[in-house]
């Protein structure tokens, strides 16, 4: 990158030295203290896309779900990063298309860290807080992405923690802060966790049609779910988490430990309950720390703290923000839904959308539904209109960018149109 031979006038322009991290690729890292003694870790990959200048394609940031999720590692790795987890070059990662950064969120998870545990964040909103104070300073740093379209994109937790985050940006933003009004576009999430009272509706119906429990099994799990409502409806908030903790292993045992990220892949059950914190991938990160020169102790080590510290938040829905984006900002939302999740079935995502009122729904409800059907393979379904999308993703789980990675690529260049802003330029 030019900056090396212009440093001073680089750092004029406020424009950042990319660095050589792990693996191919100029990336920028580091920590940003949200508060005093919490570090919160990001990774930034540069566009490898073939353009004059990165800043041509759109910024892309990336949120892990969970909570407590690694989006550096979980995401970069297992997901839609340059390198999947055993080292090798990944065809359908998304840095090819779209500059992509991964916020290790909240603190506590992955390599972002506190120096006690008491300064992890308790709630959504504490959460929040912590993110729009990391990105004034990462605009701060990267002023070169003040004019440079933002997408957010997230999954499940990410269902409640990306559009909380993208009303506090907008109006941040319309207020001339951190970067020009309107520079967030659009909040992406897949197989969100917005309403526990959808979800739980409809994840006998979905384990019964696909033949991984019996009627027995449906009297069982609504029962357990009827617990984590109630509780719910009681403002037993702890309760309800520990009711969700006892369905979920109700629904490992009914169905013989079957992967409830996709119900078509066979795992390992002891894999299963440690989505991601394998000794691949840790050995993985333990490289990857040594290449960026951070300590890698700290990775992962809090994240249990974070799930204890949320405990009391977990299963609270924020039904309102996506309705309030889209009757109060340009912002724009979408949704993707991969087919064989048994975590946040797609019905259920189906019929929250059913239930939200906006502004101009019309317009979603009379868009056609399409085929999204490349290479003659038919890869999902789309219904877009106005501010709204819904995707449904064939092939794939809870995790759709990997397990789909063809179809994600489409609804990347569909949602971002990276394409049209460097021929626009
Ligand atoms: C990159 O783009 C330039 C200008 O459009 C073109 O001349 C060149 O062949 C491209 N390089 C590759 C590797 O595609
Ligand atoms: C961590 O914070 C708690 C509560 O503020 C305090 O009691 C404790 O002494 C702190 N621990 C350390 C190691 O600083
Ligand atoms: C939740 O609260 C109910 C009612 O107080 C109680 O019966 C139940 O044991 C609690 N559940 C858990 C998992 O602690
Ligand atoms: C980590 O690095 C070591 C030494 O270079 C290498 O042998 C090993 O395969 C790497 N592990 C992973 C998971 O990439
Ligand atoms: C690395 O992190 C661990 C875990 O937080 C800590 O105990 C250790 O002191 C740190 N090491 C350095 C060199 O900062
Ligand atoms: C609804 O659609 C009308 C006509 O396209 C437009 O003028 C109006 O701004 C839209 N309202 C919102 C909240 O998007
Ligand atoms: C959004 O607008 C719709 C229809 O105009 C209204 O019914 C709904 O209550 C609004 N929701 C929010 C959260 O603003
Ligand atoms: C939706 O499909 C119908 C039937 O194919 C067609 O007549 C109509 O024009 C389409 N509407 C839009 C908005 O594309
Ligand atoms: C999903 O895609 C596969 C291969 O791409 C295809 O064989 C299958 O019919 C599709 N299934 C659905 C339900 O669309």
């Amino acid at each position: 990158m030019w900056c090396g031979v212009f440093a001073i006038l680089c750092l004029l322009l406020g424009i950042s030295e990319a660095r050589k991290g792990f693996g191919p690729g100029e990336q920028d890292w580091g920590y940003v203290d949200v508060r005093e003694g919490a570090h919160m870790f990001y990774w930034l990959y540069y566009t490898t896309a073939n353009v004059s200048s990165y800043t041509e394609r759109p910024l892309v940031l990336w949120l892990q779900g969970g909570p407590g999720g690694s989006s550096s590692a979980l995401g970069n790795f297992q997901e839609l990063g340059p390198v999947d987890t055993k080292g090798n070059p990944r065809e359908g990662n998304w840095v090819q298309h779209v500059n992509v950064l991964f916020i290790d969120n909240p603190v506590g998870s992955g390599f972002s860290y506190a120096d006690n545990t008491s300064l992890l964040v308790t709630n959504n909103e504490e959460l929040v807080d912590d993110l729009l104070t990391f990105m004034l300073h990462f605009y701060k740093k990267h002023q070169e992405f003040k004019s440079v379209p933002l997408h957010i994109f997230s999954e499940s937790y990410g269902g409640k923690m990306a559009p909380a985050l993208a009303i506090w940006l907008d109006e941040a933003m319309k207020a001339g802060e951190l970067a020009e009004p309107g520079t967030l576009k659009s909040v992406t999430i897949g197989n969100p966790w917005i309403s526990t009272r959808h979800i739980c509706r409809e994840h006998s119906n979905y384990l019964y049609v696909n033949g991984l429990i019996d009627e027995d099994g449906v009297a069982l799990l609504d029962a357990q779910e009827e617990r984590i409502l109630s509780a719910l409806k009681r403002h037993e908030f702890n309760n309800a988490t520990n009711e969700y903790l006892e369905w979920y292993d109700l629904m490992q045992e009914l169905t013989g430990g079957v992967y409830l990220y996709n119900t078509q892949t066979h795992l390992d059950p002891s894999e299963d309950r440690t989505y991601g914190y394998g000794p691949e991938l840790n050995d993985l990160m333990e490289n990857v720390s040594v290449a960026l020169q951070i300590n890698g102790s700290v990775y992962a080590s809090q994240v249990i703290d974070v799930l204890t510290s949320l405990h009391e938040d977990r299963l609270k829905s924020d039904y309102n923000a996506i309705p309030r984006l889209l009757n109060e900002t340009s912002v724009k939302i979408n949704i993707y839904s991969g087919q064989l999740d048994t975590l946040v079935p797609t019905a259920a995502t189906l019929s929250l959308i059913k239930d939200w009122a906006w502004n101009n729904k019309s317009e979603y409800l009379q868009a056609n539904r399409t085929a999204i059907v490349i290479d003659g393979i038919l890869q999902g379904f789309q219904k877009v209109g106005g501010k709204f999308g819904m995707y449904w993703i064939n092939r794939s789980g809870h995790l759709a960018p990997s397990d789909n990675p063809t179809a994600m690529q489409y609804v990347l260049k569909s949602v971002t149109q990276y394409d049209a802003e460097s021929s626009e330029k």
